[in-house]
């Protein structure tokens, strides 16, 4: 089932990488279907593709390394003309998105931010009628005062859990933050939770993504999908 699923976030991932364009800034995703655009792209820059990768997150940095890709940071480029990313839940019709079960949902979203384009790909098994069906809401908060944060998220109607790392230990973002994965059950307006959860003091950012992701390309076994907004 594994390779089934791989073959079919690797298909999602080439389809996103064709349009990566001679001399653009391309943000770089987190995640294993971000991954599968990461070979993607080193194949294209051995063709000889000239582009400048923006990494988002350390995980993401190392792996762009290792296969030799060029980097670049915001302070030479401030404007990145499309990203790649993976996604843990797409809402159908809207293309609004959970992501950061990864973690790296703050750089994620600054990257995304600063994109002309957000490119998501995902395996058809992300799709949901509604948010928050498949995935809780990942929220970043800082360390300091965590109770505090973490009872006002709750009073906002989450169940919340600290992520925690293989180790035991909670888990530590790029950031050096913490990650409280908020369970609100099905979303019925994931704008004013999104605009909600911001509003509370401590936290850093969300992982509800509200109308940035143009396309989201899905894959399953019939083939590819390109979903525009
Ligand atoms: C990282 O924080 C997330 O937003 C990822 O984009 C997400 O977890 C997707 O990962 P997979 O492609 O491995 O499902």
């Amino acid at each position: 089932a594994d390779a089934g699923r791989n073959a079919v976030k690797r298909a999602a991932a080439e389809a996103a990488v064709e349009l990566v364009e001679n001399g653009m800034v391309v943000g770089l995703g987190t995640g294993s279907t971000a991954a599968f655009a990461l070979e993607a792209l080193a194949r294209r820059h051995r063709q000889g593709l000239r582009f400048l990768g923006i990494p988002t997150s350390e995980r993401t940095a190392a792996a762009a390394r290792a296969a030799g890709l060029p980097l670049t940071t915001f302070a030479e480029h401030r404007q990145i003309d499309l990203t790649i990313d993976g996604a843990d839940e797409v809402e159908r019709g809207t293309l609004n998105l959970i992501k950061g079960l990864g973690g790296a949902l703050l750089r994620e979203k600054i990257v995304a931010a600063a994109s002309h384009r957000l490119a998501i790909v995902a395996d058809a098994g992300k799709l949901a009628d509604r948010l928050g069906t498949l995935a809780p809401v990942p929220v970043e908060v800082v360390g300091f005062g965590l109770e505090a944060t973490r009872a006002s998220l709750e009073a906002l109607g989450a169940s919340t859990r600290l992520r925690k790392a293989p180790d035991g230990e909670p888990f530590a973002t790029d950031g050096g933050n913490r990650i409280l994965d908020c369970s609100f059950g099905p979303l019925s307006d994931p704008a004013r939770l999104e605009r909600r959860i911001r509003h509370v003091v401590g936290v850093v950012e969300c992982g509800l993504f509200i109308s940035r992701a143009d396309p989201v390309i899905v894959a399953d076994q019939a083939g590819v999908h390109r979903l525009d907004s």
